[in-house]
């Protein structure tokens, strides 16, 4: 079995990307592609972004996870600390964030290191969500293996009786991590594979120095 895919082929020329356009500051520039994927391109989940780690294990290894906040500072997500990605990091806080964005034809490469968010704030989040997802954080020893479904399902519905009219506390190896950008680079398809990259890079004077890289 497999298949060909060497017709699959796709041209880019929605827009472009050009330095006298964009702020010399790169998060100005992710928040103004982030508003402009989110409101004028029917993106199914524009703050869907991979993360990629190195393991434990000496490889690397991405995978999904929802951005909830961004500020000046850095990129924000959660999850469980004790997951296999949350093991990385602790052994190693170098990652990268890539968010691709089709409809729009654009793809955003971020590496930085990754932070614990205080706790106070991963409570003020953990209250926010619904109870559901409160329980399931609860219920998930994330990425261990599990018997099958069913205990799962069993355990989901004896912390719902525990939990009956309380509130549900936020589990402490469960919270946000903070990815803290040391390179951010922009990728706008064009056509002709010609496409536009502007890479911002943090200098030692903690400055963002613009360049432009071949396609
Ligand atoms: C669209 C989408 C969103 C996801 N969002 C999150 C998230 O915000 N946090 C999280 O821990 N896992 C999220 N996941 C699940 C992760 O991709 C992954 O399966 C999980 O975090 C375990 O990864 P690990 O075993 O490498 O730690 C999401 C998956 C998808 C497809």
């Amino acid at each position: 079995m497999g298949a060909d895919l060497g017709n699959y082929r796709k041209s880019y020329e929605k827009q472009a990307l050009l330095e006298a356009n964009i702020s010399d500051n790169p998060m100005e520039v992710f928040q103004k592609w982030f508003h402009e994927v989110d409101s004028n391109f029917d993106e199914p989940e524009t703050n869907a972004m991979t993360i990629s780690t190195i393991g434990l294990d000496g490889f690397p290894k991405s995978r999904v996870v929802l951005l909830k906040k961004y500020t000046h500072e850095g990129f924000i997500f959660f999850t469980n600390y004790k997951s296999e990605k949350g093991k990385a990091i602790m052994a190693n806080p170098k990652v990268c964030l890539s968010f691709f964005w089709p409809k729009a034809e654009r793809q955003v490469i971020i590496k930085g290191t990754a932070e614990k968010i205080p706790p106070n704030i991963s409570d003020g989040y953990f209250e926010s969500r619904p109870r559901g997802s409160q329980l399931g954080a609860l219920v998930s020893h994330q990425s261990e293996v599990v018997k099958n479904r069913e205990e799962l399902e069993k355990e989901l519905h004896q912390l719902e009786l525990k939990f009956e009219g309380k509130e549900i506390p936020r589990p402490e190896h469960w919270g946000g991590f903070m990815v803290k950008p040391i390179s951010i680079e922009f990728w706008q398809g064009r056509p002709n594979r010609l496409h536009d990259r502007i890479r911002f890079t943090l200098n030692e004077e903690f400055d963002w120095v613009m360049e432009r890289l071949s396609p």
